[in-house]
């Protein structure tokens, strides 16, 4: 049986104040729910202050980017040991927005989960297609493509750390949510590709995440379905209330 997670991309949002503040009302709040895994994306200089804000809750956290390399000349990027020293134990690899806004190309995100894995941290893989894939009918060959290079060189062992959410770019901070059958139809094929390139087992196991306007008045709809294992949410994590909602509602 599959663990949903809930998990909050804040993005570059909220000042330390207003970050810690999130925190403590998600992790007070939420303190009494056990049956879902919940998870924050705070921007990188807040990540050091959940150390303490959530030491000892139920409320995991990790950073929104890192660089693969370990040290060196790379001026502003932020490496695995310095996100293991935040005592985050989660990363976003290749959420829509560095693929698109950074340039980042698969074969850097393939690099990227390979050293989150290597360092322990837990990679949160993040795929999807624009609206002009969708409509040009390339859909699957996109979605095929992005894990196929993002996890090349990935075994099944490896495998077991990684989550993956599935965020449709037409969908993302655009209120216009897939609807349950697109949702499901992709949850589906991505599992299925697992079951061919991985094994039954892997295919059973991996977690993945619906993203894409998830509201408190849609979860219900997605996170009945089949395939879909929980929610990567971005406007709706930025209040205790919403957020809050979607993890009760995900239970
Ligand atoms: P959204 O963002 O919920 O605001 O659409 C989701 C995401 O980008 O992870």
């Amino acid at each position: 049986m599959r663990r949903k997670i809930i998990a909050g991309n804040w993005k570059m949002h909220l000042l330390a104040d207003s970050a810690v503040g999130l925190a403590k009302s998600i992790a007070e709040d939420l303190k009494d729910v056990n049956e879902v895994d919940i998870a924050v994306f705070p921007p990188a200089p807040y990540l050091i202050l959940m150390k303490e804000v959530l030491k000892g809750t139920n409320v995991k956290y990790g950073a929104q980017n890192m660089y693969f390399e370990e040290k060196g000349a790379f001026t502003g990027e932020i490496s695995p040991g310095m996100l293991k020293d935040t005592g985050c134990t989660l990363v976003l690899i290749g959420h829509s927005e560095r693929r698109k806004v950074f340039n980042e190309p698969d074969h850097l995100l393939n690099k990227k989960v390979k050293a989150a894995l290597d360092f322990q941290i837990q990679p949160y893989f993040c795929i999807g297609e624009t609206l002009e894939e969708r409509e040009s009918g390339e859909l699957f060959n996109v979605i095929e493509t992005q894990l196929k290079e993002g996890l090349a060189g990935i075994n099944e062992k490896q495998l077991e750390s990684v989550v993956i959410a599935y965020e449709p770019v037409w969908a993302i901070g655009t209120g216009v949510v897939a609807t349950p059958d697109q949702a499901q139809e992709m949850h589906a094929f991505i599992r299925n590709w697992f079951l061919k390139n991985y094994s039954d087992k892997s295919a059973e196991d991996i977690r993945i995440l619906y993203g894409g306007s998830i509201k408190p008045d849609n979860i219900k709809g997605l996170i009945s379905l089949k395939d879909i294992d929980g929610g990567l949410v971005g406007g709706a994590s930025l209040t205790a209330e919403s957020f809050n909602q979607l993890v009760r509602y995900s239970r």
